[in-house]
């Protein structure tokens, strides 16, 4: 089979969860980024253009009871629960993943008084590993970041929190949550995961592994919008021991009693802080509904598909040509994007997207390009694959660009 076959019969095979008709993406485009922003769902347009014009323009302040508003931190958690095994009640909407992060990490932290230590990979996101050092030294304990392979012989009995981020972000590695929550309550350590690359791309079943806590982005896989509000996970067992630190009117008991001091929640919504965005929060929601109908398990399925089938062209085509492949190979333990890496990377993602073809460039010299199985098929990979072959062949790329955008 060629390769146009082979992406074909995949593409057939999961047809039951192609939703791109569901999506605006230009005509032309091949969008691979949907794991630093997802594609714009319609109906994520139809909820903000209900919200502007008929819950703010025309409800106005009334909209907070009769949009029911005022729920959304809640009603928009909920939803992501359900990708993410969080039953209801357990999941909140707010801010952004760093904000969680350290709401959640102090509160974890608080849990675990009298020990010292925070246990993190080493390679972990730069702003996991910036508010962990940062909770560490607020909290007068230390970080241990070790690497991957070394993060269970990091776990002992002076260790309050293991955190880490659940599938990588540059190699698409994804951690095996049950085991290693396990062995980190087995040393009576909590756990906070960090699923900005796995909600909406990878199953999750926070309530099965048994995590403590856990956070992640509304803008990636979940197709919420530039800048849309992160989740908070808590467990059911926490809340109510638990303290966060950003002690905020929306996380009170009674917000609207205008009491004079601080009484939290009693469930997830004490994590609340502010009032919440509602716009786009309501672009959020809109846009989660392309997953109604859609079971995540046949969603990563296409996924491993789409990416086996780019590691077997990548050894054919793009190996001889100067690229190494640096993602994650093994279906039992990968996300859903796939990295190349090639020491003109940057130059050759700028080549791809003046042919149309987005992806992102991660330093030092990682091409990365996400399938959102959703909106992309392995018909993507051929023409990714294609197009790098045939700008190789070329020499169609600036090999003087240097790195300059901000994504
Ligand atoms: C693993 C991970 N955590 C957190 C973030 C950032 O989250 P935020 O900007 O919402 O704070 C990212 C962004 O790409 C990420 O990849």
């Amino acid at each position: 089979m060629d390769w146009q076959e082979r992406a074909a019969a995949i593409d057939e095979a999961f047809a039951d969860v192609d939703r791109r008709s569901a999506f605006e993406i230009p005509d032309g485009v091949c969008y691979l980024d949907g794991n630093s922003l997802g594609a714009m769902p319609r109906s994520a347009r139809e909820a903000i253009e209900v919200a502007v014009a008929e819950e703010w323009a025309t409800g106005l302040i009334r909209s907070w009871n009769t949009a029911d508003w005022i729920h959304l931190p809640q009603r928009v958690g909920d939803r992501i629960g359900q990708l993410i095994g969080a039953p209801a009640g357990t999941t909140i909407v707010a801010d952004s993943t760093s904000l969680n992060l350290y709401k959640a990490m102090q509160a974890a932290v608080r849990l675990r008084g009298g020990r010292t230590v925070i246990v993190t990979d080493v390679d972990n996101f730069p702003t996991d590993l910036y508010i962990i050092d940062r909770v560490a030294r607020q909290r007068g304990i230390e970080v241990r970041a070790v690497m991957k392979r070394d993060i269970r012989a990091a776990l002992d009995d002076e260790v309050a929190v293991l955190t880490l981020t659940h599938v990588d972000y540059r190699t698409s590695e994804m951690a095996d949550m049950t085991a290693l929550t396990r062995a980190a309550h087995d040393v009576g350590a909590l756990v906070v995961w960090d699923l900005a690359h796995s909600a909406g791309a990878v199953p999750v079943d926070l309530t099965a592994a048994n995590a403590d806590f856990a956070v992640g982005c509304g803008y990636k896989f979940l197709n919420g919008g530039p800048g849309a509000p992160a989740f908070l996970y808590a467990a059911p067992r926490h809340v109510g021991m638990v303290q966060q630190p950003l002690e905020g009117w929306m996380g009170h008991a009674s917000p609207f009693a205008f009491e004079r001091s601080y009484r939290p929640a009693a469930d997830v919504t004490q994590f609340l802080v502010g009032t919440p965005p509602v716009l786009a929060m309501r672009a959020l929601e809109g846009a989660l509904t392309v997953f109604d109908g859609v079971d995540v398990r046949r969603l990563h399925a296409k996924s491993l598909a789409m990416a086996r089938l780019f590691h077997e062209l990548a050894d054919e085509a793009l190996v001889g040509r100067g690229f190494r492949v640096a993602s994650q190979r093994d279906s039992a333990s990968r996300g859903s994007h796939v990295a190349l890496a090639h020491p003109q990377g940057y130059a050759l993602v700028q080549a791809l997207i003046g042919r149309g073809i987005i992806g992102d460039f991660r330093r030092p010299d990682v091409l990365r390009f996400g399938f959102a199985p959703l909106y992309n098929g392995a018909d993507d990979v051929v023409r990714l694959v294609e197009a790098l072959v045939d700008i190789i062949d070329r020499g169609d790329y600036d090999s003087t660009l240097r790195e300059s955008a901000v994504v």
